[in-house]
């Protein structure tokens, strides 16, 4: 029984969204291949990668959808909801505009997602700390008030990407 002939029991697609550079990609790399690149470079179009595992002795496949934060580089934003069952919404923790677009980010996404999906508001880079210009708290009562899940992670010290992602999936589930 292995990984190339596992019979797949659900297949979720779960879609990135947030400003340019907050760390999508490096959050994806992380997730799906435990990897990580200081000099990534932007996105341009949409990419995705999966990662198979499991939840409840039924075996998920988690399709990752990352696009550009960058306007000019995204890709048709329709098409990128369609069929999301989950959104993580990324923001920077060091850059104050990262997350005061996070409201339109949402925005977006409840006009084209699904309006089951489940969010995950995700204040990265939380490595940056003495950089720091978004207080938890103010994170934390938005994904409160919005009904959004919350974490702050770390694509390159590997901190509660694994969580992030699981808490998602499992919540799908
Ligand atoms: P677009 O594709 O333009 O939308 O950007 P993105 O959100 O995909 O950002 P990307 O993952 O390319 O990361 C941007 C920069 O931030 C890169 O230099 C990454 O190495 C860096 N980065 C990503 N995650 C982290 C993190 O957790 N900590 C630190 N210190 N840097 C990070
Ligand atoms: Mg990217």
């Amino acid at each position: 029984y292995g990984e190339f002939n596992q019979k797949i029991d659900y297949v979720f697609k779960v879609v990135l969204i947030g400003d340019s550079a907050v760390g999508k990609s490096q959050l994806l790399a992380r997730f799906a291949r435990n990897e990580f690149s200081i000099d990534s470079k932007a996105t341009i179009g949409v990419e995705f990668q999966t990662r198979t595992l499991n939840i409840d002795q039924k075996t998920i496949k988690a399709q990752i959808w990352d696009t550009a934060g960058q306007e000019r580089y995204r890709a048709v934003t329709s098409a990128y909801y369609r069929g999301a069952v989950g959104a993580m919404l990324v923001y920077d923790i060091t850059k104050r505009q990262s997350f005061d677009h996070v409201a339109r980010w949402l925005e977006e996404l409840r006009s084209h997602a699904d309006r089951n999906i489940v969010i995950m508001l995700i204040g990265n880079k939380s490595d940056l700390g003495s950089l720091r210009a978004v207080p938890t708290e103010d994170a934390k009562e938005f994904a409160q008030r919005e009904n959004l899940f919350f974490m702050e992670t770390s694509a390159l010290e590997a901190t509660n990407v694994e969580s992030a992602f699981m808490t998602v999936l499992s919540d799908i589930y």
